[in-house]
């Protein structure tokens, strides 16, 4: 079965009212070192059947379905795993019909997968951030080359922002 991974399957069930209201309360919940640090408490609150102290509260749209619960105690209970911000040498081709954006260089380890997603967009600006997925038990052998690349039109005329293990990068 699929190893829950906090970007991919955590992060995405906290909405940003969730993350909003609860920062002034000492929880990020966008941020993985806090979620984990209050995860104990987090599920005991997203199971509580009292709607005075579930979370999130049913006037902002809780409490969570029964799977979505499952799922965070499963990702507690499983390793908390997470991604990692790769690094990479990134070029970007532009022609007349597309944006392509290609990563290339060699994973950490053996077992390693990696991708470039869409970290988020503005009517301006598009963020693509390069993740890297560990496998979920060392791999023997060693690292891969990789090439990543992911592509659009090149109507979409936003400024490209790349985020890799080295910050944020105008392309
Ligand atoms: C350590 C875990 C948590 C603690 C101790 C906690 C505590 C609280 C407290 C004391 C409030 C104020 C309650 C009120 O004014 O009625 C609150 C509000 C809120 N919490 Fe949490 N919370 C936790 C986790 C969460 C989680 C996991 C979510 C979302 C999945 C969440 C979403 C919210 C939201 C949206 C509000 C604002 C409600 C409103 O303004 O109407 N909280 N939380």
């Amino acid at each position: 079965m699929r190893t829950p991974v906090y970007e991919l399957h955590i992060r995405p069930m906290f909405t940003a009212t969730d993350r909003d209201h609860m920062i002034p309360r000492s929880l990020n919940l966008w941020s993985y070192d806090e979620v984990v640090e209050h995860a104990e408490k987090i599920l005991e609150l997203l199971e509580d059947a009292d709607p005075n102290r579930t979370m999130p509260p049913p006037e902002v749209g809780g409490p969570w379905p029964q799977e979505w619960i499952d799922l965070f105690r499963r990702w507690k209970e499983g390793g908390r795993k997470r991604l990692e911000v790769g690094a990479a040498e990134i070029t970007v081709k532009r022609t007349t019909g597309a944006v392509t954006i290609k990563a290339t260089g060699t994973f950490p380890a053996a077992g390693y997968q990696g991708w470039l997603q869409l970290e988020s967009e503005s009517d301006t600006a598009k963020t693509y951030v390069l993740y890297f997925e560990p496998p979920d038990a060392p791999v023997a052998g060693t690292a891969g080359a990789f090439e990543l690349k992911e592509r659009y039109r090149a109507t979409d005329t936003r400024t490209l922002f790349i985020h890799d293990s080295t910050g944020v990068q105008e392309h």
